[in-house]
């Protein structure tokens, strides 16, 4: 998704590239997507471990520089480096979105106008839960013009397109050959960017530390904010059904695993 070697600012109407990260200086809100993207033969350990080395001094240089911004963190994998960059930033829970949930929901969406013959911007849909194979797609609350998709489909087809959702990315990286997505990823996180700088309080599903929301404490997972000036301005709680719920559990779970094999608390 990078366009060159480490940094692009972005001021007014003018893009700069430099190759310090000290040029974050004075930014209201910073993107980091430095860091590699699961090669073949990449352990998904060692890939936690190589971008968490990158995510981390990059989160201390932006506490440096740009003690004020809001960080949206877009390295994989998501959900755990957007902790590393919270806890190496020591920034409020509020200054700190990891991107997924967007982009997940927006596959999601496409594939469901795809399904139906419609038009992609009356598909509304939510999907919750940490950026992987855990991901949980909510059909009750996807929605076709104010129509739940589940009036419009069969349970099967829907599980069929939840599953292509989770399986979105890794779609994209056979069709492409070498790399990962990248047109809608920076789409997503420019929304993301948008909803700051403009105040636009958009209802955007994201990775945040959670604080007891949806019964869990200490770790990002995918939930719906509502993203403004401040950062995650709100978080909204879902009412779920037993199984919507233990599905985000799992995927929460898995995401604590993660955070925990890199035991950060000790270098924190
Ligand atoms: N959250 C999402 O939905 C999502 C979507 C797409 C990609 N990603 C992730 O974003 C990351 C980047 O993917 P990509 O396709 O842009 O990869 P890429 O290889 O094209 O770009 C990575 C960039 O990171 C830079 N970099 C490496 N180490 C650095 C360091 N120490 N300091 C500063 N910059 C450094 C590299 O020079 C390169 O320009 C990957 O982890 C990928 O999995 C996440």
């Amino acid at each position: 998704m990078s366009t060159c070697s480490a940094i692009v600012a972005i001021t007014g109407n003018s893009v700069s590239g430099s190759n310090s990260l000290d040029d974050v200086k004075g930014s209201s809100v910073v993107v980091i997507t430095a860091g590699f993207p699961r090669k073949p033969g990449m352990s998904r350990s060692d890939l936690l471990k190589a971008n968490a080395d990158i995510v981390g001094p990059a989160s201390e240089a932006v506490k440096k520089h740009a003690p004020n911004a809001t960080v949206i963190v877009v390295t994989n994998p998501l959900d755990v480096m957007a902790y590393v960059a919270w806890r190496k930033t020591g920034f409020p829970k509020q200054r700190v979105l990891g991107m997924a949930g967007i982009l997940d929901s927006t596959r999601f969406r496409a594939f469901v106008a795809m399904e139906l013959g419609i038009a992609a911007p009356d598909v509304q849909a939510m999907v919750l839960g940490g950026h992987g194979d855990s991901m949980v797609p909510l059909p009750r609350y996807t929605t076709v013009g104010g129509i739940p998709i589940t009036e419009l489909m069969s349970k099967e087809r829907i599980e069929a397109l939840s599953q292509r959702t989770r399986d979105g990315g890794a779609e994209i990286v056979k069709l492409l050959k070498t790399g990962s997505a990248y047109y809608a990823p920076a789409m997503s996180a420019v929304e993301m960017v948008q909803a700051i700088l403009r105040d636009e309080k958009r209802v955007i599903p994201c990775s945040v530390l959670l604080d007891g929301e949806y019964g869990m404490k200490g770790l990002f997972l995918g939930v719906p904010v509502v993203v403004g000036a401040a950062g995650v301005e709100r978080v909204i709680e879902l009412s779920l059904t037993a199984e919507e719920q233990a599905m985000l559990a799992t995927s929460g779970k898995g995401v604590r695993e993660m955070i925990e094999e890199l035991a950060l608390d000790a270098v924190a």
